[in-house]
């Protein structure tokens, strides 16, 4: 194949649902994927699915097993030294989030794709972008086994994660690429254990933060807050269960412990690029913005600007109708601003920063907790965490 609609780089969220939304439309893409199917479908990351999320998947015809197998929650806990507060946020929204990891959305998009004979070339790694600003550009690719070919394309999106090559050349070109370092990361730890509580549990203390979260009823996902420059071996298994009792334990709930199976350090970053788009290249998700994990908006993100970029290059190319496309930045970048802000202020309100000066330490420890508890003890404070949390209906357009 030398030519296809669309080329777009990247199966993960952003890049499997835009092939798919496209497909609905009648519109065929080529999805170029460096990583094994394998691969793809085994990476842990997070799980938290907005209900916008959720309902694109259900509307999109991809949310069968979702229906079937996800944990539905209408409500979060946070914890404050061991006294946590339930936020409802079924009360305050109408709405729930549900529980459903990234790498399972991937693993019902690819089947979805690949049942409508979707082309998704894995292990194929990208090695350039050319004729952006040409009316027919195109990528050059280097299969597994060495051989080197190119596909032209009306258009070409970078969905290609945090490390983009798509963004690169439109931050080559000038475009900006806003960002923020925080303090601290996440250690991250998949457990086989029962469940330690029915709903998720963000747990702030003295010693930092730690988040109750779960996969199945036998598997936990469990995160503590630690230093960004922190590795795996500094997080012995006794290390990790200590602070987490320390962190979450109450009268009521006790960390479930069993065998860790995986470990990993999350760093916390911020980023927005601006513009998303130069001539006929779009970046989405990853390869355009990234959260930190707090709040898990990151896949719901990726979603978000793909509701805007199906419908828009399903116009472009069936009616070569660009008005849409041609607002694609416009159009995405207020909700990613509002979900940059919301995972800063979770983490700014749930994460200690010693500095090591004991009186400026205890100061904002106790204007962060005043703020929390401002939060999470009002109506008003409750009602605005939940709306965020659980995010907005995205957009739709029609074709
Ligand atoms: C998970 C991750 C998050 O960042 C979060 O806020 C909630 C849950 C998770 O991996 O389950």
């Amino acid at each position: 194949m030398d030519s296809t609609p669309v080329v777009i780089i990247g199966a993960g969220p952003a890049g499997l649902m835009l092939s798919h939304l496209l497909h609905l439309e009648g519109v065929e893409s080529v999805v170029i994927e460096q990583q094994s199917r394998e691969e793809v479908e085994k990476t842990v990351r997070a799980g938290i699915l907005e209900q916008g999320t959720v309902k694109l998947m259900r509307r999109t015809g991809v949310g069968e097993r979702l229906d079937r197998e996800a944990e539905i929650d209408e409500g979060i806990e946070i914890s404050i030294a061991g006294e946590a507060q339930r936020i409802d946020l079924h009360k305050y929204t109408g709405n729930i989030v549900a529980v459903y990891p990234q790498h399972e959305v991937l693993i019902d998009l690819i089947a979805r794709r690949l049942a409508d004979n979707g082309e998704i070339w894995f292990n194929t790694t990208v090695e350039s972008i050319e004729g952006h600003d040409t009316d027919s550009p195109s990528v050059t690719y280097v299969k597994q086994d060495g051989t080197k070919a190119t596909i032209s394309a009306q258009y070409v999106v970078g969905a290609d994660g945090s490390k983009s090559l798509a963004r690169k050349i439109i931050t080559g070109e000038g475009g900006q690429r806003l960002k923020h370092e925080y303090p601290y990361a996440w250690f991250g730890v998949m457990v086989n254990a029962p469940q330690t509580n029915r709903e998720l549990i963000y747990a702030t203390h003295p010693e930092g933060f730690a988040l109750i979260s779960t996969r199945t009823p036998d598997v936990q996902r469990y995160y503590v807050q630690c230093n960004p420059t922190d590795t795996v071996d500094m997080w012995p298994d006794e290390r990790i269960w200590e602070e987490l009792h320390k962190r979450v334990d109450s009268e009521k709930v006790t960390v479930s412990e069993g065998e860790i199976t995986d470990k990993a350090v999350l760093r916390f970053r911020s980023a927005v690029t601006d513009p998303m788009q130069s001539g006929r290249l779009f970046i989405a998700g990853d390869a355009a913005h990234t959260v930190p994990p707090t709040g898990a908006k990151g896949l719901n993100l990726a979603m978000s600007d793909i509701s805007i970029l199906a419908p828009a290059l399903a116009r472009a190319v069936k009616k070569s109708d660009v008005k849409l496309l041609e607002d694609y930045t416009s159009l995405a970048l207020p909700r990613i601003w509002r979900a940059q802000h919301f995972s800063y202020w979770m983490s700014s309100m749930l994460h200690s920063v010693p500095t090591g000066d004991a009186s400026n330490d205890r100061f904002q420890t106790e204007r962060r907790l005043a703020e929390l508890k401002t939060v999470i003890s009002t109506e008003a404070g409750r009602q605005l965490l939940a709306q965020q949390y659980v995010g907005y209906d995205l957009p739709e357009f029609e074709v």
